[in-house]
C-alpha cells in the first residue's frame, strides 16, 4: 500500500493536523516529516481539542503507529511536556506507539536565545519567527554542528554535548548579538531526565517506514507549514528553515519517491500568514477582520503556537497554482468554508498586476512579490451557515461554485472539504 503526503498549500495553518487525523483513520502509521514545535495542529475531538507540536496527529486514533522523522527538529523538554499531557489525557503514548527517529536534530536553549536574538538584531525586517530555536538548530544540522536525538541514549554524555554546544553558541549570543547569553548547566538536570524519559522512544524511522511500506501498509506523512515558507520554495528569507513541500518528505523520513501516489495540498477557503513578508492579498479592513475572528473562539485566527493574530485576506489561485507545481499536488483539501457563510462578495486572486504586465505565475523573489497587485475575480457568497452540511449537494449553490472556481483555476480536483473544527464537520465531495 503506498504513501500519501499531506503538504500545506499556503502559508502554514491551512488545517493539516485536522486533515491528517480525518485521513489517518485509514492510515496505520503517520510520520511527520519536517518542522519542529513551531508547529501547531489543532484536532478536535468529540469536545476535547487537542493542541499537538511534535507528536504527530495521528496519535489520536488508537492502533495508528506514529513516527517523528529525521528531517524534524525536536526540543526534548518539550517533547517530554506533549508526551505527558497527552498520556493524562488518557492517550495511549507508549514507545510502542511512537517513534522518534535518532537522526533528528536537537533544539538545545541556546537555539531558543539565538532565534530572539537573531530577530531583535533584524528589526523592522525581522521574519517572524516563533521563536522556538527552529532556524538555529537547521544551521547547526548544516553547519554538521548539531546534535542528532540518538546522542540522548547516554544521558550523561547527551547533557555534557548541549553543555558544550551552548558555551559554543554563548560565543555568538555575546559577541555577535550582545544578548545574555544561557547557562550551560541551568537545564542540566531537566535535559537528562528527558534523555532517560525519550530513549525507549527512539528508533531507526527510515527502516521502520520501508518495513511498513514493504509489507502493504498504508503510511499518511504529515507535513508541517506551508509551500510558502518552504527553505528553497517559499519567499525567501520569510521562510521557515525547513523543507516544507513534498521532497520534505522523502528527505525527513528517509523514504524514496516510489512509494508516494498521493500529495494531498491542503489549503484554507481565504488566506492567512504569521510574520512578515509579502501577502498580496492581504485586507487590513473589516473583512480581513471578520476573517479573523475575534478569539473567543478556538478556531478564530491567531497562531496555535504564539498566539498572534493571523494577517488574513482573499484566497489567492496563484499560490495554490505554484503549490500544485512545487509539490505536484494530486488533490486539494479546502478547509474552514463555513468562515465564508455571510459574506456578500467573495474574491479570488489569479493573477497579479505589477508595473502595468500581468503576472499569472508567483514570482519567487521577495522584491517581485512586494510589487504585486492582486486581479480579482468575484464571486457571490451564501448567507446560511454550512456547519451542518456533510454532502456536497447541500452546500447552498454558490459555496459549490466557490470550490468548483478552485478547482478550475488550479486545475487540481478537491477532494475534501471542512465546514467546522469539528472531525465529522467534514464533506467528502
Ligand atoms: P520559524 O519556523 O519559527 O523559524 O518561523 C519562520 C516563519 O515561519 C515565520 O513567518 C513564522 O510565523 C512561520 N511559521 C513557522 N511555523 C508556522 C506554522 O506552524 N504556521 C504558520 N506559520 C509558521
Amino acid at each position: 500500500m503506498p504513501a500519501q503526503v499531506i503538504v500545506g498549500a499556503q502559508w502554514g495553518d491551512e488545517g493539516k493536523g485536522r486533515v491528517a487525523d480525518w485521513l489517518a483513520a485509514k492510515a496505520d502509521m503517520v510520520a511527520r516529516y519536517a518542522g519542529g514545535d513551531n508547529a501547531g495542529h489543532t484536532v478536535r475531538v468529540g469536545d476535547d481539542t487537542f493542541k499537538l507540536h511534535l507528536v504527530p496527529s495521528g496519535v489520536l486514533h488508537t492502533g495508528v503507529r506514529c513516527v517523528m522523522g529525521g528531517g524534524m527538529v525536536i526540543n526534548p523538554i518539550k517533547l517530554v511536556g506533549e508526551i505527558k499531557g497527552l498520556a493524562e489525557r488518557g492517550v495511549d503514548v507508549s514507545p510502542q506507539r511512537i517513534t522518534l527517529a535518532e537522526t533528528a536534530q536537537i533544539i538545545t536553549p541556546a537555539h531558543v536565545a539565538l532565534d530572539g536574538a537573531d530577530e531583535a538584531q533584524r528589526g523592522s525586517s525581522a521574519i517572524g519567527t516563533t521563536k522556538r530555536g527552529i532556524g538555529p538548530a537547521y544551521t547547526d544540522k548544516a553547519a554538521r554542528t548539531g546534535i542528532r536525538a540518538g546522542a540522548m541514549r547516554d544521558p550523561d554524555m547527551f547533557v555534557r554535548r548541549v553543555s558544550e554546544r551552548i558555551s559554543q553558541s554563548n560565543e555568538l549570543l555575546s559577541k555577535i548579538y550582545n544578548a545574555p547569553t544561557v547557562d550551560p548547566l541551568a537545564s542540566a538536570d531537566e535535559l537528562h531526565a528527558a534523555a532517560e524519559f525519550l530513549t525507549p522512544y527512539l528508533g531507526d524511522a527510515s527502516l521502520m517506514l520501508y518495513e511498513a511500506l514493504k509489507a502493504g501498509k498504508q503510511v499518511l506523512c504529515e507535513g508541517a507549514q506551508g509551500t510558502l515558507l518552504d527553505l528553497d520554495h517559499g519567499i525567501y528569507p520569510y521562510v521557515t528553515s525547513s523543507t516544507a513541500t513534498v521532497g520534505g518528505a522523502l528527505t525527513g523520513l528517509g523514504i524514496g519517491p516510489r512509494y508516494i501516489d498521493k500529495v494531498i495540498g491542503v489549503a484554507k477557503a481565504f488566506s492567512t500568514r504569521v510574520g512578515g513578508g509579502p501577502f498580496p492579498t492581504e485586507l487590513l479592513d473589516a473583512t480581513g477582520d471578520r476573517l479573523r475572528g475575534t478569539g473567543a473562539n478556538p478556531w478564530d485566527e491567531y497562531g496555535t503556537t504564539t498566539g498572534r493574530p493571523r494577517r488574513c485576506g482573499w484566497l489567492d489561485t496563484v499560490v495554490l497554482r505554484y503549490a500544485a507545481r512545487i509539490n505536484g499536488l494530486t488533490d486539494l483539501v479546502i478547509t474552514k468554508l463555513d468562515i465564508l457563510s455571510g459574506l456578500d462578495e467573495l474574491k479570488i486572486a489569479d493573477s497579479y498586476t505589477r508595473s502595468g504586465t500581468t503576472v499569472r505565475e508567483s514570482p519567487t523573489e521577495v522584491d517581485a512579490l512586494e510589487g504585486c497587485q492582486p486581479d480579482y475575480q468575484t464571486l457571490s457568497g451564501w448567507s446560511e451557515p454550512i456547519m451542518d452540511v456533510r454532502k456536497l449537494a447541500d452546500l447552498p449553490a454558490q459555496a459549490r461554485a466557490y470550490v468548483q472556481r478552485i478547482e478550475e483555476l488550479t486545475a487540481v480536483p478537491v477532494t475534501l472539504i471542512t465546514v467546522g473544527p469539528a472531525r465529522d464537520q467534514t464533506v467528502v465531495p
